[in-house]
C-alpha cells in the first residue's frame, strides 16, 4: 500500500516516515521545504534502509500535485504540510489561512480528481483551548480557538467533515495531537526549528547545549500545582506509530474518525525542567518571567478513545522525551545544518 505524505520532511512528518516504512508502507513525500530539509529524507532512508520517492513542491502547485497523483497513485495520504507558528500566525493571518486552509482545499481536490478515499489530517489539541474541564475528550471540542493557526485548524477540520459527509466513500483520521516532544532514538532525526524556539522543549535543549543562556518561564501564577503551565507532552514517536495504527483503522472504514493522541498526563513546564536535567545531566537555568499573551494554565487528553479504537497506548514517558530530545541535540547542534 502507497501512502502520500505532505510535509513528510518536518519534525513529526519524517518520524512518521519511519514508522510507515517499519510497518511496510511504500511512501512518497511532497515537501517544499519551507521549514525543513531534504536531509531528513535522507537520514529517514538511512535508518530505514528503505526509498523515499521525494518530490519539493508546494501543495498549492495544483498541475504539480496532480503530476504527482497520476504518477504514484497513493492509496492514502496523511497531511502534515503546513505553517505551526501561533505567534507568526497573529502577525501574518493571510499566510496562514492561504497555506493551511487553501492547502488543505487543493489536496482534497485531487485526491477527488484522482479517486483517492482515505486520509489523515493533522489537527492539534489547540481546538481545545476554550475548554476549562479537564481532561478534554472529542466531544469537548467548542469551534473556538484564541489564534489564526488554530481556526485554520478548526475550519480544516470542518471543510474535511463536510467533505466526507458529501462523499460516503471516504475515510479519514483526524488526529488532534498534544504536545510532541522528542527524536527518534538513534539522535538521526529530530525537531529543527528555525531561529529561536516558540515551544518549551526545543528552547530548553538549546539551553542545554549553551546556545541560549536561560529559560524563560511564562508565568508561576497559574491555578496549577507549581503555578507553571500544564501540558500533555508525548514522545514523537509514539505519536509517528498513532499515524499507523489511524491508516489501518481508515483503510477497513469509512466516515470520520477523532481521536486524540496525547499520553493522558499533564507534566508542568518545571517538571519538565527538572525531567530533562535528570536526563541530560545539564543544568538548565531559568528566570520566571510574565505570563505568554494567549497561554492557557492546562490541557492534557482523555486519551481512551483512541487506546479503545486504535489500540492506541504512549509507551515512552517525559524521561525518554527529554533522553531522545538531548541525544539529538547534542549529535547536531545546529540541527540538519552540518
Ligand atoms: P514542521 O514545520 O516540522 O512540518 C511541516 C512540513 O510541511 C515542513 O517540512 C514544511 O516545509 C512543509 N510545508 C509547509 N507548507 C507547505 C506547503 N505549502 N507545501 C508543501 N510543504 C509544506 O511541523 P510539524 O511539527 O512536523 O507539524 C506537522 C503538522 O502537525 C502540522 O500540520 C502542524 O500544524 C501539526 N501539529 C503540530 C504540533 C507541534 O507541536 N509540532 C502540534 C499539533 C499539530
Ligand atoms: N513555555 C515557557 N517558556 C518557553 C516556551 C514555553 O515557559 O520558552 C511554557 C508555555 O507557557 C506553556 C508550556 O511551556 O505553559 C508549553 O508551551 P509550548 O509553546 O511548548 O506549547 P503550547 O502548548 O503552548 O503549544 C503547542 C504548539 C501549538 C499547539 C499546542 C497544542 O505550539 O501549535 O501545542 O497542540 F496548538
Amino acid at each position: 500500500m502507497k501512502v502520500l505524505v505532505t510535509g513528510g520532511a518536518g519534525y513529526i512528518g519524517s518520524h512518521t516516515c519511519v514508522a510507515l516504512l517499519e510497518a511496510g508502507y511504500d511512501v512518497c513525500v511532497i515537501d517544499n521545504l519551507d521549514n525543513s530539509s531534504y536531509e531528513a529524507v535522507k537520514r529517514v532512508e538511512e535508518l530505514t534502509g528503505k526509498k523515499i520517492t521525494f518530490y519539493e513542491k508546494d501543495i498549492l502547485d495544483k498541475p504539480a500535485m496532480e503530476e504527482i497523483f497520476a504518477a504514484e497513485k497513493p492509496d492514502a495520504v496523511i497531511h502534515f504540510a503546513a505553517l505551526k507558528a501561533v505567534g507568526e500566525s497573529v502577525a501574518k493571518p493571510l499566510e496562514y489561512y492561504h497555506c493551511n486552509v487553501f492547502g488543505t482545499i487543493a489536496l482534497l481536490e485531487t485526491m477527488k480528481k484522482f479517486g483517492v478515499k482515505k486520509l489523515v489530517y493533522s489537527s492539534s489539541a489547540t481546538v481545545y483551548s476554550s475548554v476549562k474541564e479537564m481532561p478534554v475528550n472529542e466531544q469537548s471540542f467548542a469551534y473556538v480557538t484564541t489564534n489564526p493557526y488554530g481556526w485554520t485548524k478548526i475550519m480544516c477540520e470542518q471543510i474535511i467533515r463536510d467533505t466526507c459527509h458529501a462523499d460516503p466513500e471516504l475515510a479519514v483520521a483526524l488526529l488532534r495531537y498534544f504536545n510532541p516532544v522528542g527524536a527518534h532514538p538513534s539522535g538521526r532525526i529530530g525537531e529543527d526549528p528555525a531561529g529561536i524556539p516558540n515551544n518549551l522543549m526545543p528552547f530548553v535543549a538549546q539551553v542545554a547545549s549553551g546556545k541560549r543562556e536561560r529559560l524563560s518561564v511564562f508565568g508561576n501564577d497559574y491555578p496549577t500545582r507549581d503555578g507553571t503551565g500544564v501540558r500533555d507532552y508525548i514522545h514523537v514517536c509514539d505519536l509517528a506509530d498513532g499515524h499507523v495504527l489511524a491508516l489501518g483503522k481508515i483503510t477497513d472504514g469509512n466516515g470520520v474518525y477523532t481521536y486524540n493522541l496525547g499520553s493522558g498526563q499533564g507534566t508542568s513546564v518545571l517538571e519538565m525542567v527538572k525531567a530533562f536535567e535528570e536526563a541530560s545531566g545539564r543544568e538548565i537555568p531559568y528566570v520566571i518571567s510574565p505570563r505568554r499573551p494567549g497561554d492557557i494554565a492546562e490541557v492534557y487528553a482523555d486519551a481512551s478513545l483512541a487506546e479503545k479504537e486504535l489500540g492506541f497506548k504512549t509507551k515512552r514517558d517525559v524521561y525518554d522525551m527529554c533522553k531522545d530530545l538531548w541525544n539529538w541535540q547534542a549529535q547536531n547542534p545546529n540541527g540538519y545544518q552540518k
